[in-house]
């Protein structure tokens, strides 16, 4: 088991480049199941998800070449589609079952294990399934699998989402690709990995209108060939790096990145006395003074973002007086907020939210990251408290980013990864 040593390590300085998203770039290796020909991605960043979803499309009966170094993947189509994807792999990583849509349509037949709950909830797929039903497949649960066919084929249909579920909308979005007819998908997700989902599946030949907006509009067609495609930066790692220029009062410029991705943790960073300077795709942070509480809020995009909050959280544990976070995405995302107090943060939860009385400092401690942007939360927290802070079970951290610490370690950060057998 991997861990990694972080010490005090004052302001952080310099640049720092964005590699691609992994929500974004999972999603387009699952939707490259529908094509007839080869798709070319672009900006693959080098995560554990990455692999297992490579993993996962080869038990499929995909051919892939991944080229670490340049970050490419080849993904070409299979001679014999398989249609079932087992347990072992659905549990490593629950985007796995983003492969059920594109199979659908593919193969009128889908038989993919239900992903159980994580560290952050429950996390059901039921939006899913009332998407597939509402296309015409016959969706049925058991020994632990879902099996969804359309012995004739998937057919358009209006589906109004109960909420803006990111998987739910990229799936059905697949699943509709090929569908007979418009299939309208209203109260839509809006996140920019719904876009690039949706210019991809356009750029092999779908019909995909209105992505990142709340109604999206697909007309089915007969079938789709390959691509080549550069996926967007990600911009969760981006507004983790500007949290860690606020935190350790250092002055950063993030390279690579989409400003208007991130606006929600701009307004709030300024909104604590921080200085944010951006154009299209650069964005520096520095400090001036002492930053201040501010209140938020976790929202589906373009609101605050729940993958920036244990950062944020953070944050907010230094900077001075009383400020307020309120889950509203996951139910169970606040699992650090024992794991930051152990390093003397003043953070109590009271039901959906959590109250954080700003603190003068950390102390390091042994702490354990319960969740990838946990693990990131910890990680910037050990940047400025005293002494050594241990960060166990880092794997978490490794599905997400996929080089925190050469990051940080470039910007003037003291982390150390140690291997443990
Ligand atoms: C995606 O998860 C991301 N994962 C998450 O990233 C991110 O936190 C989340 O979107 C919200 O932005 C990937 O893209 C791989 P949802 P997803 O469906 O698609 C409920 C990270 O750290 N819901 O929008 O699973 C669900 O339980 C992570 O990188 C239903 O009730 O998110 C949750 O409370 C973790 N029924 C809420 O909706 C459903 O059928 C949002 O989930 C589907 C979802």
């Amino acid at each position: 088991m991997a861990k990694l040593l972080v010490e005090k390590s004052g302001p952080l300085v310099g640049k720092v480049k964005i590699k691609g998203a992994k929500n974004s770039v999972l999603k387009l290796m699952a939707a490259s199941i529908l094509a007839e020909e080869t798709c070319y991605i672009e900006s693959v960043p080098g995560l554990i998800d990455v692999e297992v979803m490579i993993t996962l499309l080869e038990s499929l009966g995909l051919t892939i070449d991944y080229n670490r170094e340049e970050e490419t993947l080849e993904i070409h189509p299979a001679e014999l589609l398989k249609c079932e994807a087992p347990y072992e792999l659905i549990q490593k990583m629950r985007a796995s079952f983003l492969v059920m849509g594109p199979l659908l349509a593919k193969k009128g037949i889908a038989k993919v294990s239900m992903p159980g709950g994580c560290a952050i909830g429950a996390r059901p797929i039921d939006l899913h399934l009332k998407g597939f039903q509402a296309l015409g497949a016959e969706v049925t649960l058991g020994h632990g699998y879902i099996e969804a066919k359309a012995d004739s084929g998937l057919v358009g249909a209006e589906i109004y989402l109960d909420f803006p579920s990111v998987g739910a909308t990229e799936n059905i979005m697949m699943a509709a690709t090929m569908a007979k007819g418009l299939t309208l998908i209203q109260n839509a997700a809006k996140e920019p990995e719904i876009i690039d989902l949706a210019n991809f599946l356009n750029e092999m030949g779908a019909n995909v209108k209105g992505a990142g907006t709340d109604t999206i509009r697909i007309t089915g067609v007969e079938k789709l060939g390959g691509t080549r495609h550069q996926t967007i930066p990600d911009r969760i790692i981006a507004a983790t790096y500007m949290v860690a220029a606020a935190m350790t009062r250092g002055d950063i410029t993030i390279e690579n990145v989409v400003s208007s991705h991130v606006k929600p943790v701009t307004a709030k960073l300024r909104e604590m006395g921080a200085i944010v300077e951006d154009s299209d795709d650069v964005i520096r942070v520095y400090t001036t003074g002492p930053l201040k509480a501010v209140d938020l809020t976790t929202l589906p995009y373009p609101g605050f973002p729940t993958d920036v909050q244990a950062q944020f959280m953070a944050l907010l544990s230094v900077s001075e007086g009383t400020s307020v976070i309120t889950e509203t995405v996951f139910e169970n995302r606040f699992r650090h907020v024992a794991e930051i107090n152990r390093m003397g943060a003043n953070v109590k939860i009271e039901g959906h939210s959590a109250v954080i009385q700003g603190v003068k400092e950390l102390q390091g401690a042994q702490v354990k990251a319960t969740d990838l942007r946990a693990g990131a939360a910890l990680v910037l927290s050990g940047l400025i408290a005293e002494g050594v802070t241990e960060v166990d079970e880092i794997y978490h951290i490794d599905r997400g980013y996929p080089q925190i610490e050469k990051d940080l370690v470039g910007l003037g950060a003291k982390i150390r990864r140690i291997e443990e057998k």
